[in-house]
């Protein structure tokens, strides 16, 4: 069963300026007040704040607290029968993208030795291995195919599964359940149900690492005595939901745009050089993770408007990246540009601990993908590809896709 949830005014997912674009009412708010007052539909008052230098003064001061009930798993207005945060919720045992320092620091400081450049820089060849051997498998296919399925999904699963440790056939049970509670009309009780069938399995399986560990990064969290199962359960939760829902939302919806924009495919194939740079502009001009949140933990002056003291406070990723006071022709996808300082792994404490992990996915996903499959088309046309605007991280459902012969 699910109901319709309101949305505040101001804030729409409807994408009526295509299919990368920021909806034109979250546009429009950014244009005519970047900090702007919000009504929730509960009546509580909050803020939403689209400019780029304010969300990323906003991102930079830890007066905004991250505390909110499931963190990432929830959002205010869109999840029928769950009030705004004005306090500080309890915390979620290891679930650190919800906390603040110092409980922040402490968790966040056990992980970090694993996602620096060099370490991750070790894992590329591995990452490559995967997307080649996903290529071939994909080459096998007779086309028309979904390459959400066959390629985007699968690629950063593998991954994250084989970096921590959690056997990939058991994917059904992950995937599945990350899927619900991304939904955002969604019921709380079905909800918290998806969030316990991944945390019973994920129970399980730090309870047998911290038993009998191996050699996967779980298993080196769980040498930690001074990490409870219960937070070892909700870090293994956050890397997993977060390792690989979020890559595979960029490598689809990143795909469609580069089938939208066949030049730029095309400069892209001609010199693999850029590829870095492309990345970054795509994480840029696409922000699938868009809308997040914090609530005021003391009032705090943001872009020349007073947020009071336990308001909570809604921002745009892509209203950001797209705001013409940081980034020329900001609605152009130019992989060229030089996208630097772009908002989408977020800034602050809470940056984004996989981005160079991502950034490699990407790297070898894009690179391969145009290399083997040189007239790689869309199967349908563009207007018919399922949206998800119906999900908190933002891309397509499915994307089916075709080709005429395929290179090495
Ligand atoms: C945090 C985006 C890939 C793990 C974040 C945040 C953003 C983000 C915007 C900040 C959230 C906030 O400030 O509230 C992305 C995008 C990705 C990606 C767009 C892919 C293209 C990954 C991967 C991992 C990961 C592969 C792997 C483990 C995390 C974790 C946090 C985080 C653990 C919380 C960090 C903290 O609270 O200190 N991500 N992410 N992400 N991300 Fe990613």
């Amino acid at each position: 069963m699910t109901s319709t949830a309101p949305v505040p005014q101001g804030l729409s997912s409807e994408r009526d300026a295509g299919p990368f674009d920021p909806p034109s009412q979250t546009t429009r708010l950014r244009e005519t007040r970047p900090v702007s007052p919000l009504t929730f539909p509960d009546g509580h008052q909050g803020w939403v704040v689209t400019g780029y230098d304010a969300v990323r003064q906003l991102l930079a001061d830890t007066r905004f607290s991250s505390r909110q009930d499931l963190g990432v798993l929830h959002v205010p207005y869109e999840t029928p029968g769950m009030p705004a945060f004005t306090e500080p919720s309890p915390q979620v045992p290891g679930l650190f993208i919800a906390m603040d320092p110092p409980d922040h620091t402490r968790l966040r400081r056990m992980l970090t030795g694993a996602f620096t450049v060099k370490r991750t820089k070790q894992l590329e060849e591995r990452i490559t291995e995967v997307v080649e051997r996903q290529l071939d498998e994909l080459a096998r296919l007779t086309p028309p195919v979904d390459l959400v399925q066959e390629f985007a999904l699968p690629v950063p699963s593998l991954v994250i599964c084989e970096l921590l440790g959690v056997p990939y056939e058991d994917r059904e049970t992950f995937q599945v359940n990350s899927a619900k509670f991304l939904e955002k009309d969604i019921l709380l009780e079905d909800k918290l149900a998806a969030y316990t069938a991944m945390t019973t399995f994920l129970g399980e399986l730090v309870t047998g690492k911290r038993a009998d560990p191996g050699e996967d990064l779980l298993s080196d969290l769980a040498r930690h005595d001074e990490l409870t199962v219960e937070e070892l359960t909700g870090i293994a939760f956050l890397l997993l939901f977060a390792g690989h829902e979020t890559t595979a939302n960029m490598l689809s919806l990143g795909t469609f745009a580069l089938l939208e924009h066949p030049e730029q495919a095309a400069a892209l194939r001609a010199d693999p050089d850029l590829l870095p740079g492309a990345v970054e502009e795509l994480m840029r001009y696409l922000s699938v993770v868009d809308v997040l949140f914090r609530y005021a933990a003391e009032d705090v002056e943001l872009g020349g408007e007073t947020i009071g003291k336990g308001s909570t406070v809604v921002f745009s990723l892509l209203a950001a990246n797209r705001d013409p006071g940081r980034f020329d022709d900001p609605d152009t996808l130019d992989v060229r540009r030089g996208a630097r300082g772009h908002l989408s792994f977020g800034h602050g404490i809470h940056q984004c601990l996989g981005q160079q992990l991502a950034r490699i996915e990407m790297r070898a996903g894009f690179g391969g993908l145009l290399r083997r499959f040189p007239s790689l088309r869309l199967a349908i046309p563009a207007d018919e590809v399922r949206l998800r605007t119906d999900m908190n991280i933002y891309g397509v459902h499915e994307l089916p896709v075709t080709w005429t012969g395929t290179a090495a």
